[in-house]
């Protein structure tokens, strides 16, 4: 079975919709460890209290290739074959993508590349864009611009805030993130160029 690394840095909503697939059988993989770079994050709890290995890794005042050594010899300790970032907020250093060379997933609320960076689903209202969405993606050393394996489109209705439209699409990449685990763990993709395409 499939050994998942996760990392995150608040709440942990994806991470928790990662663990319901495992548990309900939609997602044939196991999670081998939780690693947060905050203290206070709410999936570290969380992690725990379904039983799962869950280490905090304190980013604070820590250069960027120093702290990736850190959480990457946790990663191989526990044997993850696949990292999934999950509101993890930190760009990960060349070093850390090269160890896991298309190995690493992030997901990001919004139809990239528009509207990459913070407050996607701010961005989105402010542009007044009519649809948005989420994108699961592969991970490169640059911010949410790897290659795309999952998009999710979500209408922006006029009556939107930012909290309403930001839990209309928190829906949609609590099913995509799984879709797409489920598509890299089964191999069945090349990447050409920028593009991820079936091959079957
Ligand atoms: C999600 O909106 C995700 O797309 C972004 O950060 C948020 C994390 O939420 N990268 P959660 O911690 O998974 O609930």
């Amino acid at each position: 079975m499939s050994r998942l690394g996760i990392l995150l840095s608040g709440r942990g909503s994806n991470f928790e919709a990662i663990a319901d697939s495992i548990e309900a059988g939609r997602l044939d993989a196991e999670i081998a460890i939780v690693i947060s770079n905050s203290p206070r994050a709410k999936g570290l709890e969380r992690a725990r209290q379904r039983g799962l290995r869950a280490v905090c890794i304190p980013s604070k005042a820590m250069e960027r290739e120093a702290y990736d050594r850190l959480v990457v010899a946790e990663l191989r300790e526990a044997e993850v074959e696949l990292v999934c970032l999950a509101g993890f907020m930190r760009l990960l250093s060349a070093y850390f993508v090269e160890e896991f060379p298309q190995r690493i997933l992030n997901i990001h609320p919004s139809l990239l590349p528009s509207f990459p960076g913070l407050e996607a689903q701010a961005q989105a209202l402010e542009h007044g864009t009519k649809y948005t969405g989420c994108t699961v993606h592969f991970v490169d050393e640059r911010l949410d611009a790897g290659p795309i394996l999952i998009q999710k489109a979500v209408p922006v209705l006029d009556s939107d805030n930012e909290e309403s439209l930001a839990a209309r699409i928190l829906e949609q990449e609590h099913v995509a993130y799984t879709e797409a685990i489920r598509l890299v763990l089964s191999g069945a993709y090349r990447i050409d160029g920028r593009r991820v395409v079936r091959t079957r």
